[in-house]
């Protein structure tokens, strides 16, 4: 395994552990990596048990991935940038969109709570809107052994006090102090995310709370029952959300038809 620096409640970051769940209740800061995904890839290759739930932060992440080959950058200190690892053994794998489902709502809810006036929506199918920018993203990477859960590497970016931030993709990106002019405190944004992370991912073990989700994700998706400018093949066409199906894909009903398509197989436009 590769050497990082690893410090824990450095000055610039003091983050202390959650105490009321899973997620969040064992924490390493890292004050320099590339990516907190990939860290803790290589810690789950080794063959030592890691407890599910505990979190790996960056203070400085220096090559953070996004999804399909995306990068995510962000300025060190000012951010929350972490990994951390479950092992949904009661979720069917074929449910697995059910997990994106669960941790797109707790961030929704994280922003919503810390931004309650202002417009906080889901981009199917996990970034995080606000006043259509980008202020969060999630890359959710799930390793399988046969047809069984071996575990999932959950990573979450989220924009707190950055304030400039490079073109990149179509939705600029934002961050809770750049919408609201107030500076936050990292640690309270962590634990306000982590009681939502929590909070979902036991409703999650409950199959009865599942339509309830589900409903709650499809009416906070961007474009829900909403005409919006989406690119697909190849033209700009007007269309809206109708549903999401258990495999993850999404439902568009556009004048002359309705189609379903995975990722990356259309764009929306801002
Ligand atoms: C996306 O928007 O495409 C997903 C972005 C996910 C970024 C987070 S930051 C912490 C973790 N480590 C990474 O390399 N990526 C995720």
């Amino acid at each position: 395994m590769k050497l990082y620096t690893l410090r824990k409640n450095t000055n610039n970051l003091r983050i202390t552990e959650f105490q009321n769940g899973i997620i969040g209740q064992n924490i390493q800061i890292l004050s320099e990596i590339p990516s907190t995904n990939d860290y803790l890839k290589e810690i789950l290759s080794n063959s030592e048990p890691f407890p599910e739930g505990s979190v790996i932060l960056a203070v400085h992440q220096t090559q953070g991935r996004g999804q399909i080959k995306a990068s995510w950058q962000s300025s060190p200190g000012e951010n929350l940038t972490l990994s951390f690892p479950l092992y949904p053994k009661f979720l069917p794998i074929i449910q697995q969109f059910r997990l994106n489902i669960a941790l797109s709502l707790a961030v929704h809810a994280t922003v919503k709570e810390i931004l309650p006036n202002h417009d906080v929506c889901i981009k199917w199918p996990n970034d995080i809107l606000v006043d259509n920018k980008k202020i969060s993203g999630i890359l959710i990477e799930n390793f399988l052994q046969g047809k069984t859960w071996k575990s999932v590497v959950i990573g979450i970016g989220l924009n707190v006090n950055q304030q400039d931030f490079p073109i990149q993709g179509n939705f600029h990106a934002t961050s809770l102090s750049k919408v609201s002019s107030t500076s936050f405190d990292l640690n309270k944004v962590f634990h306000i995310l982590c009681s939502h992370l929590n909070a979902r991912y036991s409703d999650l073990q409950n199959a009865n709370k599942f339509l309830d989700m589900k409903k709650c994700y499809l009416e906070n998706l961007f474009g829900y029952e909403t005409d919006k400018e989406i690119l697909v093949d190849g033209i700009i066409k007007m269309g809206k959300v109708k549903d999401v199906n258990e495999w993850g894909e999404i439902r568009i009903e556009f004048p002359e038809n309705e189609r379903n398509f995975r990722i990356k197989e259309i764009q929306f436009q801002p």
